[in-house]
């Protein structure tokens, strides 16, 4: 109750919006030319949204991995690439990531296919960024994913204690999923970025403290670690009762993630994002960097500026409407210049850090005049120190200032996944 009275308020607060909706109003080839004439560059984004198995607490759209179903996802995707070579044409794409879903299940099945056709066919100017899964990483597989130009990859090691990984249903034990890391390590990746849960039921600081030094110990360059979210459409979000929003669960998690900045700051590691913590000196892991992008495959996500494309979440009806000569728009959202400074600022927290000058060079208005009022007091309580060129969100702000914004997003989140992944084509999602 609370929640919602709160979400409600300072949303429309910081959108101007009474409520947030999506529509099923999907552009003409016009109005999407129109909207890709004046971007300078662009990120793309790709999602394989198959996995040999779905985990109880994972929000992600996916399935259950076929070969026949691979091989026709590959080439929906490629007519989907064929669609916006005409719109972008050769405009430098300066970002691009691979996620899902698990991209690896598609090592031998297609994934080498369309990245050809992208590299063949877009001006790619950047690195690939691929996820994987720890049992997917033999040193034959860690050598196929490296010859399709991958320079970053991360892994879904999540747990490193036999109980936790059992009780997440996850396919490997400590033992193994340590060995693969280390595998992965020594070879010659720039990025190697294991993502770890935490604040899971019934774990112990003690524990933590010892996942902690084991993830340092292993090598890896960046380590992304997230309190467990409960998402309500997952198997673990219906079950539990640990809301985010309770102060308990509030507080257990900012005292875990405590323990874990200590040992990651002492092992030379520095905070890149909210969770994430990357070893100095090394390019971070991320997802796509770049403001404008393209998301290719079922459920990717377009941001061009003043409005968002979502595509249908379900794989069979994304691959029916390429295979017609349609794309697969589901849901649409314009964005007024409001809403998307309020996206803007919700980003940059994410990242603990930005120049307030970007702004300016953004939306043409000083960062100061719209947002200032909110900054001072949150400098006066030690959550950022603002130098006036720069904004440096510290520990005790990046989390708090995060677990605020997640009083929308996983809301939010929950509301248009929720919908999508149960409805492939839904009218509207009012968020
Ligand atoms: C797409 S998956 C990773 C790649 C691969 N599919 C795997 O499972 O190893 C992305 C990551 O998001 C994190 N994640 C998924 N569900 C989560 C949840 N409910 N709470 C916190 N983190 C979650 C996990 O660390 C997971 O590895
Ligand atoms: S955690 Fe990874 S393997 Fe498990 S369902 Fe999600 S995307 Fe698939």
């Amino acid at each position: 109750m609370v929640e919602s009275f709160f979400r409600k308020n300072l949303g429309r607060l910081f959108t101007g919006e009474k409520e947030i909706a999506l529509e099923n109003r999907i552009p003409s080839f016009e109005e999407l030319d129109s909207k890709f004439r004046d971007i300078q560059e662009l990120g793309v984004y790709l999602h394989i949204p198959f996995c040999d198995q779905i985990c109880p607490y994972c929000p992600y759209n996916k399935e259950i991995y076929h070969s026949q179903v691979a091989k026709r996802y590959t080439n929906a995707v490629k007519k989907e690439i064929d669609f916006y070579v005409d719109i972008f044409g050769n405009k430098p794409v300066t970002s691009f990531y691979i996620g899902g879903g698990t991209p690896t299940t598609m090592l031998y099945s297609g994934i080498q296919d369309i990245l050809l056709y992208i590299y063949d066919r877009f001006n790619m100017q950047c690195e690939i960024h691929m996820e994987s899964h720890p049992n997917h990483l033999s040193a034959d597989n860690l050598n196929a994913i490296m010859s399709l130009g991958v320079k970053n990859l991360s892994i879904g090691v999540e747990s490193l204690q036999n109980r936790h990984l059992k009780n997440l249903r996850r396919p490997y034990d400590a033992a193994e999923v340590i060995d693969t890391v280390k595998r992965a390590v020594s070879k010659n990746f720039k990025c190697v970025n294991v993502d770890f849960i935490f604040a899971l039921p019934t774990q112990t600081c003690q524990e933590i403290e010892q996942a902690g030094h084991t993830l340092v110990e292993m090598g890896v360059d960046q380590i992304a670690a997230y309190p467990l979210f409960r998402f309500p459409y997952t198997k673990m979000g219906s079950e539990g009762n640990e809301s985010i929003f309770k102060l308990s669960t509030i507080l257990k998690r900012r005292k875990m993630l405590g323990i874990l900045e200590k040992i990651f700051y002492k092992a030379g590691f520095e905070r890149t994002s909210v969770w994430a913590f990357t070893r100095k000196g090394i390019p971070k892991y991320c997802s796509v960097t770049i403001p404008l992008y393209i998301g290719l495959g079922a459920s990717g996500g377009s941001y061009l500026q003043d409005v968002f494309y979502l595509n249908t979440f379900n794989a069979a009806e994304y691959i029916k409407a390429l295979e017609s000569g349609k794309m697969a728009f589901a849901l649409s959202l314009d964005l007024s210049v409001k809403m998307q400074m309020a996206g803007w600022l919700y980003w940059r927290i994410y990242e603990t850090r930005f120049i307030k000058g970007d702004f300016n060079k953004r939306f043409g208005k000083d960062f100061d005049l719209v947002y200032g009022k909110y900054m001072k007091p949150l400098a006066f309580l030690g959550f950022l120190k603002d130098d006036g060129e720069q904004i440096v969100l510290s520990d005790r702000g990046t989390f708090w200032l995060h677990a605020f914004e997640d009083l929308f997003s996983i809301d939010y989140v929950s509301t248009l996944w929720g919908t999508s992944k149960q409805e492939p084509w839904p009218t509207k999602v009012t968020l």
